[in-house]
């Protein structure tokens, strides 16, 4: 039997799960995004050639796999149309690759307008969002008065829906977030003047992932975002607005969950996050500016630096817990070369107690004190090295150190953004 594998981050996202799908790619057959929209920002790296991917799936590069966006994603229709011709225009042939599908929610310009106008009303407790109408989105589909995304071949349907939703949310824009309404004749214009180019692509996704399925054709889950931004687990109500844990993949894909056969939880070899919310191995020292300068840490969406930090163990624990992760993807190893120590937090001091898995909530989160554990650093460069054995010694007692504190096996560890820049312990398919 084929096997499916589902990519998770288990951090604050950006953990390199793009790199990791791209990888996968030379086996798997197809490729699954079921949740978050263009908030994601996979960033693939092939001979030295990068692609930026947001809602398109990472294995878009290889012409022989299919590429599908199931309905637990957010779709906006420009946004998607503006990455296809970026895409194409960098030779790679994305129609009649990619298959998304009827019943995923739009976003729509007044998402976005309220998502930004929401955070300026927050003042200094703003969430630090991406600002591309996630959140709002996603109420609608909850709230039962989403437009989606098959509602783009029925124009009469679209517009009465439209006028319906936008009279509530011109409503709460004016009188309560001191913005501009928006005017529903033009939101229908602009958006139905898209269903030309979309419609091809509308697809019955589900019907399509079994007849893959059915083919014996391996198949790939691409998760967005990364399990602490989670909307139900993560440090709340610093979150995205969906569900990224490894159990979304067979709601929002549309397979059910015996279909998913393995979890690959994806971890930076330190810890990053973008946007608010505690982060409790947070670094504001040389070590903190060493791992954002040496791993670029800036955010592939909006740009923003990211915060970095220690690796911290608890963290991971609980992600391992709500993933069932069965392996561990290490990446940016290569980042830590030259550091004369390393430390990994290995438990968080909360009041009188000690913690060993991440609590829930963002006020809990940020009174954990980390637990340092030290280790000897590595003068020499790890990047690019494709064998374990190649691996300086403390690099591999870091890892091991990492794995034996996460309880779960390494399958790859990553030394660089490029494809080929990996070290296969267990190959994810075997
Ligand atoms: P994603 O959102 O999880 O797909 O991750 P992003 O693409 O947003 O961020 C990860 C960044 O790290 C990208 O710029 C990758 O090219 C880069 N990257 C991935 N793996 C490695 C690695 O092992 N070493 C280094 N130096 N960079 C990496
Ligand atoms: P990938 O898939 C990192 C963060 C935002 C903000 C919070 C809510 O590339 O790992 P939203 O716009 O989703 O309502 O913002 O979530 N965030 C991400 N951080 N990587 C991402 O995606 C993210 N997507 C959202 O910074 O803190
Ligand atoms: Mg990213």
């Amino acid at each position: 039997m084929a096997k499916n594998v589902v990519i998770v981050g288990t951090q604050w996202g950006d953990e390199g799960k793009g790199k990791v799908v791209d990888w996968l790619t030379d086996t798997a057959r197809g490729v699954v995004r079921f949740q978050g929209g263009h908030n994601a920002g996979h960033t693939l790296v092939i001979g030295g050639r990068k692609q930026v991917l947001r809602l398109i799936p990472s294995g878009i590069l290889r012409d022989d796999v299919h590429c599908y966006i199931g309905s637990g994603v957010v779709v906006s229709p420009a946004a998607l149309l503006q990455e296809i011709d970026e895409v194409e225009a960098a030779g790679i042939q994305v129609r009649g690759r990619l298959h998304l599908s009827e019943a995923a929610t739009l976003i729509l310009p007044y998402h976005v307008a309220l998502d930004q106008a929401r955070e300026a009303k927050r003042g200094t407790g703003a969430i630090g969002t991406t600002g591309r109408g996630i959140g709002p989105a996603y109420e609608d589909r909850a709230a039962r008065r989403a437009l989606r995304t098959g509602d783009l071949l029925d124009a009469a349907r679209f517009r009465a829906q439209l006028d319906e939703t936008l009279e509530l949310h011109n409503f709460t824009l004016k009188h309560f977030l001191n913005a501009q309404p928006l005017d529903a004749q033009r939101v229908a214009d602009d958006t139905l003047a898209l269903a030309e180019r979309i419609a091809p692509m509308l697809a019955d996704v589900p019907s399509m992932l079994a007849a893959s399925m059915a083919r014996g054709e391996p198949l790939l889950f691409e998760g967005a975002q990364g399990a602490l931004l989670d909307v139900d687990h993560g440090t709340y109500p610093f979150v995205t607005s969906s569900n990224c844990v490894a159990g979304a993949a067979a709601a929002g894909a549309g397979v059910g969950p015996q279909a998913l056969h393995a979890v690959l939880g994806i971890v930076k070899a330190y810890t990053t996050r973008v946007g608010a919310g505690p982060f409790p191995t947070e670094l504001h020292d040389e070590v903190g500016r060493h791992l954002a300068t040496v791993g670029k840490e800036f955010g592939s969406v909006t740009g923003r630096p990211r915060r970095c930090g220690w690796f911290d163990a608890p963290a991971l624990a609980r992600s391992i817990q709500l993933n069932g992760v069965s392996g561990l993807v290490v990446t940016k190893l290569d980042v830590l070369d030259g550091l004369p120590v390393v430390k990994l937090c290995t438990a968080y001091r909360h009041g009188a107690r000690t913690l060993d898995m991440l609590p829930f909530g963002a006020d809990a989160v940020a009174h954990c004190e980390p637990v340092y554990e030290e280790m000897p650093g590595w003068s020499e460069s790890t990047v690019g090295v494709r064998d374990w054995s190649a691996l300086p010694v403390n690099a591999q007692r870091y890892l091991e150190r990492l794995a034996e504190l996460a309880r779960a096996p390494i399958s790859l560890v990553s030394t660089g953004p490029d494809r080929d820049e990996t070290i296969v312990l267990r190959h994810p398919f075997a």
